[in-house]
């Protein structure tokens, strides 16, 4: 079964204060040469299109419109860095394993996002999501041995855990938990999450917290 690492409340408050701060879009790169420069320690949101990045960085800072969501895959089609209460900043990027687009297109975006995630000194921890109901796919791992090369942190987290019944999220954890420890950069610990309800937004504003503070 897995184990949720404790939080402690006063650890949780904390988190809870700094994420309902101000939060304001600082810029949108669509290309390396326009990232914006090295300021705040970031924690990015990798994952399939369609996987609920944008939503979670929604949900995370308790606002509907931030960042841009849609139904349709292939939303988000340029770097977005959010500047939280001065103290950290969230990068919404675009998605891959998406085949819908041009082949050129969307290796542009994806060429961009890898790019980013693989030379950005201020990178402290990339959140590469998983949707809870299909778990860990080729793409993701293709992601995570990227990271692991380029010795960036990173942990699992899954999305739209809404969607499954109570009793199968643990499982989704546990599964995802295991491909985990095969990657040398990963975190051990997977959370759980749902933009929709809520579901574990506490737990992981107090992980990307310690993240950016540490
Ligand atoms: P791209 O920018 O296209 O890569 O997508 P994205 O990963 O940013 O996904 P986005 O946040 O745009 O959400 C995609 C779809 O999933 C939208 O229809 C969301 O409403 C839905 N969605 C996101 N999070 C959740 C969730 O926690 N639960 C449920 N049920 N649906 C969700
Ligand atoms: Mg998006």
């Amino acid at each position: 079964m897995s184990s949720a690492k404790e939080r402690n409340p006063t650890e949780l408050e904390a988190a809870r204060k700094l994420f309902a701060g101000p939060c304001d879009f600082v810029s949108g790169a669509a290309s390396l040469d326009s990232l914006p420069p090295i300021a705040l320690a970031e924690v990015a949101f990798a994952g399939r299109s369609n996987v609920g990045k944008s939503s979670l960085v929604n949900a995370l800072t308790g606002r509907r419109t931030l960042a841009r969501v849609s139904a349709t895959p292939g939303r988000t089609r340029q770097i977005n860095f959010f500047h939280l209460a001065d103290t950290l900043c969230l990068v919404d990027l675009p998605g891959y394993g998406f085949a819908q687009v041009s082949r050129s297109t969307k290796e542009t975006w994806q060429d961009l996002a890898s790019a980013y995630l693989r030379g950005r000194p201020t990178l402290k921890r990339v959140c590469v999501l998983i949707d809870a109901r299909h778990g860990v796919k080729e793409s993701d791992r293709e992601t995570m041995k990227n990271l692991d090369s380029a010795a960036v942190s990173y942990q699992l987290v899954l999305t739209k855990a809404d969607r499954l019944k109570v009793a199968d999220i643990g499982k989704a954890i546990d599964a995802a938990a295991a491909i985990a420890r095969q990657h040398a950069a990963a975190h051990p610990e997977v959370l759980a999450t749902s933009s929709e309800t809520g579901y574990g937004i506490p737990e992981l504003r107090a992980e990307v917290m310690s993240v950016a503070k540490g």
